[in-house]
């Protein structure tokens, strides 16, 4: 499987650093860290990552937006509750796509889904689909139906990226065949290459990936080589800043950031 399936990733990371790449270190936390058991927001709230949604896909009639990682924050919930808000119904958050690939990250976004639809008397006890899926995982991802309009990453790829770099003799024959080509052009490709390329064939051209992170320099090392270029798919856009509340007095300010990247 590409940059092997979650349960064959090693549980640390290089260096034996605690890492957070591997499914059976979240469904773990999911089960027994008490910060989740009502819902954990990495970051921020939702509404940073919400207001850099383009407004044409906001009021689009069929929005497509594909919410990666999504844990147990309250994003998609965020933006059926915004859609409900705008319509009266419930029908567009059809359109949020929820991917994990801790099953009990989807449970808890199933239930809190159906506790919201029961709280305002909606007929039917689900409308946003879910998935189950390890989005390193080529043989999973080309299973997916594409075509969307939006990728929202809240820490998710600052997640994955603590995985080991691939190397070319690491990549399975299936392996999506642009990291080959990159592959034959580097030492090691990071693993937030290989989730590009993965989520470049769910996207439109004319999408956009919306990476919130931690990180000032999460795109820095991302060095695709001069002789792969032509098969890297996305163009790093605007930036955005966002100050990281705190509740100490006189604390420093800390910002995260909001990456924008273009499907080209
Ligand atoms: C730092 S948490 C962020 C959770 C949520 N987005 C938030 O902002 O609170 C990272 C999430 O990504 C998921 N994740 C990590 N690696 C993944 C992979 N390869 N495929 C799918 N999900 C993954 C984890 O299960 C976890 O829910």
């Amino acid at each position: 499987m590409a940059a092997g399936s979650s349960s064959q990733r090693s549980a640390k990371g290089a260096g034996g650093a605690l890492s957070y790449h591997t499914s059976s270190y979240w469904n773990s936390r999911f089960a027994t860290d008490p910060r989740e058991a009502s819902g954990f927001e990495w970051l921020s709230s939702s509404s940073s990552l919400l207001s850099c949604i383009p407004s044409c896909i906001l009021t689009s009639p069929s929005p497509r937006i594909l919410h990666i990682g999504v844990g147990t924050s309250s994003l998609s919930l965020d933006i059926a509750r915004y859609f409900h808000a705008q319509d009266g119904d419930c029908s567009r958050a059809a359109g949020v796509m929820n991917v994990d690939f801790a099953p009990r990250s989807i449970e808890f976004q199933r239930s809190a889904e159906r506790q919201w639809l029961q709280s305002i008397a909606h007929s039917v006890d689900e409308v946003m689909p879910y998935k189950v899926l390890d989005l390193l995982d080529w043989s999973q991802v080309c299973e997916m139906q594409g075509g969307f309009d939006v990728v929202l990453d809240k820490s998710t790829a600052d997640s994955i990226s603590t995985g080991q770099d691939l190397h070319l003799d690491d990549l399975p024959t299936n392996a999506h065949p642009a990291l080959r080509k990159i592959a034959q052009h580097t030492k090691a490709i990071p693993t937030i290459q290989v989730l590009g390329i993965h989520l470049a064939a769910l996207v439109k051209k004319g999408g956009v990936w919306l990476c919130h992170s931690y990180s000032s320099d999460r795109w820095a090392d991302v060095v695709v080589p001069p002789d792969a270029q032509q098969v890297w798919p996305w163009r790093l856009g605007e930036v955005v800043d966002i100050p990281v509340e705190s509740d100490i007095p006189n604390a420093p300010q800390i910002q995260h950031h909001i990456y924008t990247l273009h499907r080209i």
